[in-house]
């Protein structure tokens, strides 16, 4: 395939963003953009006037696309997903990509069963700072990697469906589990309703990743200040990922702690704090949409699998869903199963393997192994 024919699913606020990308890449041919609201199609029109607009997405199936994009409501997105997909288009949802795990696991089994690709929009790991931070994490420049503070806090934009978590808060998890390339074993959360009475608009989550590491995300649409920090402590360094930074996005700082050997007296007990040099590498700056838009198209053309794939897409869900259960519960921790990938017939033998059971001969059927379940 040497062009992909894309269609657009919701022009509101984030759809421009990956029409104005998909109409700027060579090898992607955007056909038309779906909207409910007509004012939105008009807007998109105006812009781009050689684009098909259509009120109902379902007009796409007749167009000879190849892939859809889907920017509408969290809400919508298994709905729809599910409804292009068995039109036979590979599909990109926008993060999350479902608000349940189980329509996630469905859409899974679905693009599989199809042959079709099936990705969801994690911006951030298709960004060359997070990327920087993911490199300097697995070459051991940080050294054990104690605990991860993320901060994603604004005022607004208030959501009317999903709460501040479900709506900031897959950005940091799609981060944390790019960077760390593994799954929380448990997660806690409280939060706030403050402007309306049903819906979280602060939240405190605490994310285990196994003994002794831990992940603390803060997500607010009541905040004064604009902040998209990561802040990564390491046995031997520190890094600070300030999305807002337009040049110095990471600083590496060379500070840590060392503990004197056994010693008898506490007057002897001194630690020895180390305040070394402060680096920021160069990175360069590639809009991470653009990259992200880019790599969906090789994926549909190459038939290869995204990085942010379903699967990722579908541990995101878990521990949203996990997260919101504690959230509900006042904050009581709640176990998060791990994602086996039984798409990948290795991965089921192990598993049955791991519990004692004879493997029978595959026929290339997937299935999902996936529960949410309270400590
Ligand atoms: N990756 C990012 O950084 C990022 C940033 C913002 C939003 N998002 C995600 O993008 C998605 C959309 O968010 P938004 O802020 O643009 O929402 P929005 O409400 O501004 O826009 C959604 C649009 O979808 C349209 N729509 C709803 N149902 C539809 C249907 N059945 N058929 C056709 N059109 C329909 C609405 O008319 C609206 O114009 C969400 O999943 C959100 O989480 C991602």
């Amino acid at each position: 395939m040497n062009t992909v024919n894309i269609g657009v699913i919701g022009a509101g606020y984030w759809g421009p963003n990956l029409i104005r990308n998909f109409v700027d890449l060579p090898k992607t041919n955007l056909v038309a953009v779906a909207d409910m609201k007509q004012e939105r199609l008009d807007r998109i029109a105006q812009m781009y006037p050689s684009i098909k607009t259509v009120n109902d997405y379902r007009e796409l199936f007749n167009l000879g696309l190849d892939a859809v994009v889907i920017a509408t409501p969290p809400a919508t997105h298994y709905m729809i997903a599910s409804d292009c997909l068995r039109h036979g288009l590979s599909v990109m949802v926008e993060k999350p990509l479902t608000l349940r795990a189980e329509d996630s696991e469905a859409l899974i089994e679905l693009a599989d069963r199809m042959g079709l690709t099936l990705m969801v929009g994690n911006t951030f790991e298709y960004n060359a700072a997070v990327e920087t931070l993911r490199k300097l994490i697995a070459d051991g420049e940080l050294g054990e990697i104690y605990y991860i503070n993320a901060v994603r806090t604004n005022l607004g934009l208030f959501q009317p469906n999903v709460n501040a978590m479900w709506d900031l808060a897959p950005h940091d998890i799609s981060i944390l589990l790019y960077l760390l390339g593994k799954e929380p074993t448990s997660v806690s959360a409280q939060g706030g309703k403050h402007v309306f009475k049903h819906i979280h608009d602060v939240v405190f989550m605490h994310l285990k990743f196994g003994e002794n590491l831990q992940a603390h995300i803060h997500v607010s649409w009541l905040d004064p200040n604009k902040t998209r920090k990561i802040t990564v402590v390491g046995s031997k360094k520190m890094a600070v990922y300030d999305d807002v930074e337009n040049l110095e996005k990471i600083r590496v700082y060379d500070k840590g702690v060392d503990v004197p050997p056994y010693t008898d007296t506490f007057a002897e007990f001194q630690c020895s704090y180390r305040y070394g040099d402060i680096v920021t590498p160069h990175i360069q700056f590639v809009e991470p949409l653009k990259v992200e838009c880019e790599h969906f198209a090789d994926s549909v053309s190459h038939k290869t699998t995204p990085r942010s794939s379903g699967q990722v897409g579908l541990r995101i869900v878990k521990v949203l869903e996990a997260a919101q259960q504690s959230l509900d519960a006042d904050g009581t921790p709640v176990g998060i199963t791990p994602t086996i990938d039984t798409l990948n017939p290795e991965n089921v033998v192990n598993l049955m393997h791991s519990v004692g059971l004879q493997t029978p001969a595959t026929n290339g059927k997937s299935r999902h192994l996936n529960t949410v379940s309270r400590q």
